[in-house]
């Protein structure tokens, strides 16, 4: 089938209710390991590229595998969305480009890094809304900022100094009509998210809560949801690793979310550490071999293993057959028709 439209996956899901995995890609065989999880478990997919895959890939790479997935994978109801457009221009590409979704993370200045006023947001995401609801596509906005301790995301802030105001969420969602909100609630992007197991402290789920209250109908987002486990840092380190002790987003809080609203749930670093621990290991174990597929295809297997367990944890599996796909062109309608209100 065609990519479908995220708005639609979150709806379904939310009569689940259950949440939906997004992964990040930039190559052929992370897009493989998705797309295999999703076959095994009976899952909707939504797979993500921010603008760095998008630089690494070309772009055109990127959006030809997925075709190729669309062809292979059948029966699977698969998104394509931007993770963190920048800017209205970036969200722009993507929709010409054929994404089925964009994140249009207006919380922070186009360079990515400098956190934005309420405004700025508003405008900038009001306008993606207008442009790719005219062609069906789904967005996703932001509000607060996330930490990014590590990988450039949000200039090194700390989890907890843009927390999401609730208030501020009700208006962004009611100015902009958003189909999915992103909030800040203490996670970072990047395996340095903690440095002992989150509590109520440092990982702010009431927050969630209340944001779910004043906001029941609209499909939460969390990113920086890696839960960084114990095992795939072990393995990264058993081979010659250097991670430094480190905690995720522990699968129960994700759970807890999901009840409360969450539709979306990111999750990158938790797949690069399993690609890389399995790469390690076949260095390590094997160092005479040279043959790339050699390192991939156990890489390919980890993700897909990642994959295929938090699609379970999160729900997703199971529901690959619920439902039958609306063509964009319908979205359209509905959009117009604003029988699509967030
Ligand atoms: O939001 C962050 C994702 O993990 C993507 O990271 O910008 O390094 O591709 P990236
Ligand atoms: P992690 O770094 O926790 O995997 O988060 C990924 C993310 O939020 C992508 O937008
Ligand atoms: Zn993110």
């Amino acid at each position: 089938m065609p990519l479908v439209s995220m708005r639609q996956l979150l709806d379904e899901a939310a009569k689940g209710p259950y949440g939906v995995g997004a992964f990040n890609v930039n190559n052929m065989e992370q897009i493989q390991a998705i797309m295999e999880a999703a076959r095994e478990t009976k899952s909707p997919a939504i797979v993500q590229a921010s603008r760095g895959a998008r630089s690494y890939s070309q772009d055109r790479f990127l959006y030809h595998l997925m075709l190729a997935a669309t062809e292979l994978y059948l029966e699977i109801p698969t998104v394509l969305h931007l993770d963190h457009g920048n800017s209205v221009e970036t969200c722009k590409s993507a929709v010409a480009m054929g994404f089925t979704s964009v994140m249009m993370d207006g919380s922070l200045m186009p360079d990515g890094k400098t956190p934005s006023t309420f405004d700025y947001n508003v405008k900038a995401t009001r306008e993606v809304v207008e442009m790719a609801h005219a062609k069906g596509v789904t967005v996703e906005g932001e509000i607060g900022c996330l930490g990014g301790i590590e990988d450039g995301h949000g200039a090194g802030l700390d989890g907890l100094s843009h927390l999401t105001d609730p208030e501020q969420a009700v208006e962004f969602v009611q100015q902009t009509g958003v189909d999915a909100l992103a909030i800040a609630i203490g996670t970072s992007h990047g395996a340095y998210k903690f440095s002992s197991k989150p509590t109520g402290e440092t990982l702010k789920m009431d927050r969630l809560l209340e944001i779910h209250k004043r906001l029941p109908n609209t499909h939460l987002v969390m990113h920086g949801s890696s839960s960084v486990p114990k095992d795939l840092q072990d393995i990264i380190n058993q081979y010659g690793g250097k991670l430094k002790p480190t905690w995720g987003v522990p699968i129960e809080e994700i759970q807890l979310g999901i009840k409360n609203g969450v539709r979306k749930i990111n999750v990158d670093t938790d797949n690069r550490l399993a690609m890389t621990g399995a790469i390690r290991k076949v260095f390590a174990e094997k160092p005479e071999e040279f043959d790339p597929r050699s390192y991939l295809k156990p890489a390919r297997e980890a993700m897909k293993k990642v994959v295929a367990l938090r699609m379970t944890q999160f729900g997703q599996a199971g529901h690959m057959g619920d439902y039958a796909p609306i063509p964009l062109e319908e979205m359209v309608k509905r959009y117009q028709e604003q029988r699509l209100a967030a």
